[in-house]
């Protein structure tokens, strides 16, 4: 198996690989694995972004990636995160967003709900939260109990609001610029 290549190991919380640029600042925060490509263009580096390759990570699985020192989650959702994450009531949400503003529009102008991308860094104080956990089948913060759906958004616990969505583009129909 080539080391950018995802795990095939659905029941891990997360891959990590790279494609295309990643930030210098973002490598030299790693306190975990990362494989990461190195030696880009100086002018990436200083604008501390990174691409990623959506079609390389399959149904189920998710990436995390660093960016300016923080993990950034992509995950590709099943149909039934998706249909979690869509039928919630707004009524229901502390932090009322719609999983539709949660994500990004590709190059032909349509949202396509599979990937959702966000730092994965809970919004209490901090900690990373563990994927595919919790009572909302999303992630779970363990360093003080926060439950977060499927779509990011937190549902139980004390963190005041949803994951944050970085800000993000799509390159083509599958890479997306972070930053
Ligand atoms: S840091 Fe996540 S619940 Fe406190």
């Amino acid at each position: 198996m080539s080391e950018n290549q995802p795990e095939d190991g659905s029941k891990r919380d997360f891959i990590f690989l790279a494609t295309g640029a990643v930030t210098a600042a973002g490598a030299a925060a790693v306190g975990w694995p990362l494989v990461a490509q190195m030696g880009k263009a100086a002018d990436t580096l200083a604008a501390g972004s990174i691409e990623i390759d959506l079609s390389k990570v399959a149904e189920g699985q998710q990436l995390k990636m660093l960016w300016r020192g923080k993990p950034v989650f992509v995950r590709h959702r099943t149909p039934k995160e998706i249909a979690e994450a869509e039928s919630v009531d707004m009524a229901d949400l502390k932090d009322p967003e719609t999983d539709d503003a949660r994500l990004v529009a590709g190059p032909n102008g349509a949202v396509d709900p599979k990937y959702l991308v966000m730092v994965g860094v809970c919004t209490h104080f901090g900690c990373v939260p563990v994927g595919e956990q919790g009572d909302y089948d999303g992630w779970y913060c363990p360093c003080h109990g926060s439950h977060y759906d499927t779509s990011g958004r937190i549902r139980k616990g004390p963190a005041p609001t949803n994951m944050v969505i970085p800000p993000y583009s799509f390159v083509n129909e599958t890479v997306i610029k972070v930053g």
